[in-house]
């Protein structure tokens, strides 16, 4: 790929595209901005060239061509601002045009506004690639995207690069990939089943353990007979966790803890996995499980980690996935964590310092993982072949 590094940015508009698609609370507060300020040295190395610096990103998944206001990237603007100590100008509509100055910067509303941004759309990838004279690729956690601002883009500005967040997220998952040090243990929680069971049969060819968490476990608990009550789980997904379980790379809980509620306030209780009542469900893992777990994270050389194991945002929930970060921070094994919910917990128990390596992606960060070939990644090597 070629770099942003190696490219004279003076008096350019420079259009980067970031991913700030950030948690948010109920009243629209980011309650973590690890992808802001992961972005912030990209940001600045242009404006220390004085280019015209516009940004992109996508927040949420809003309804194509509607505007809705809890998707606006308006909060996003205001951190933005606030990091960088200089306003940061949200323009709403930008698709017909942009007024930039030199050592300014600009945020373009949601780019999943525009009809055609999801569908990768010609058209709109055109109209995008007039605004800019150097297109800026730097939002690893969406190079798993083929859409318009990822990847059309990239195909009709006239110079189109990735940006050192980019390159460095790729080095570092390169690096870990190509030889990793064995036992390679990944861990893989978190509320998105559909998307990551379907990837889990890749990844766990590559790896020499797998265990799984959250809405996955619970799938896994149901493919092999186990009552799980009224968990969330993938019915659809039943026949890819058996075949799965066959390979024997992958523990089952040996204890959850329950609710009859999904709730802050709901009465947690430990349970052996075969007494999970039917109004019951399974917010996180069990203490023994926990031990088992954490010996499994004891004899890793290589860690993978990808969301969290119960609903840790919920504090009589949250003892599974702060014991599992507290024992990945101590192992001496490499780590490599990401994926929003991810970065919240290690943010949540101060754990960043004992990671080795922190990836802003979480889709991206496990397709890449299985070896598949991001979109994004694709189109810019093979603008840098013409
Ligand atoms: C992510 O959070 O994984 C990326 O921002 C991609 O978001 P998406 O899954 O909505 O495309």
């Amino acid at each position: 790929m070629l770099s942003m590094k190696s490219i004279d940015l003076r008096h350019k508009r420079v259009m980067i595209r970031e991913d700030f698609n950030v948690p948010l609370d109920n009243e629209g507060k980011i309650t973590s901005d690890t992808r802001i300020q992961a972005a912030l040295p990209t940001i600045r190395l242009a404006l220390e060239q004085h280019a015209k610096v516009i940004l992109l990103s996508h927040l949420g998944r809003p309804v194509e061509g509607q505007y809705e206001e809890r998707y606006s990237l308006l909060s996003v603007a205001e951190k933005l601002s606030q990091l960088l100590g200089r306003p940061v100008r949200l323009v709403k509509n930008w698709l017909q045009g942009i007024e930039v100055e030199e050592g300014e910067v600009v945020l373009c509303e949601n780019v999943r506004f525009n009809f055609g941004e999801n569908a990768d759309d010609d058209l709109l990838s055109q109209k995008m690639a007039v605004l800019c004279d150097v297109f800026v690729m730097d939002a690893f956690a969406t190079a798993h995207r083929a859409q318009a601002s990822t990847h059309g883009i990239a195909k009709y500005a006239a110079v189109a690069c990735a940006g050192p967040l980019m390159m460095a997220e790729v080095e570092a998952l390169t690096a870990v990939m190509d030889n990793p040090a064995r036992p390679l243990l990944a861990i893989v929680g978190g509320a998105k089943i559909s998307s990551k069971l379907a990837l889990l049969e890749n990844l766990s060819r590559r790896t020499d353990q797998l265990i799984v968490g959250g809405g996955i476990a619970n799938t896994f608990l149901a493919a092999a007979g186990y009552p799980i009550g009224c968990s969330l789980y993938e019915p659809d997904s039943l026949s890819t966790a058996e075949k799965l379980l066959a390979m024997g790379k992958v523990p089952l809980p040996i204890d959850v803890v329950t609710a009859t509620a999904f709730s802050a306030e709901a009465l947690p209780v430990i349970k052996a996995i075969a007494d999970v009542a039917p109004d019951e469900m399974i917010l996180d893992i069990g203490p023994k499980t926990l031990a088992a777990y954490t010996t499994l994270i004891d004899d890793a050389k290589t860690i993978l980690w990808n969301g969290p194991v119960g609903v840790f945002e919920f504090p009589a929930f949250v003892h599974g996935t702060a014991g599992i970060a507290r024992a990945i921070a101590l192992s001496q094994a490499y780590s490599v964590a990401g994926g929003g919910d991810t970065l919240a917990a290690i943010e949540l128990f101060g754990l960043a310092s004992g990671i080795s390596s922190i990836s802003t992606g979480g889709g991206a960060f496990l397709e890449y993982m299985e070896g598949k070939e991001l979109p994004a990644i694709t189109i810019l090597n093979s603008r840098n072949e013409e």
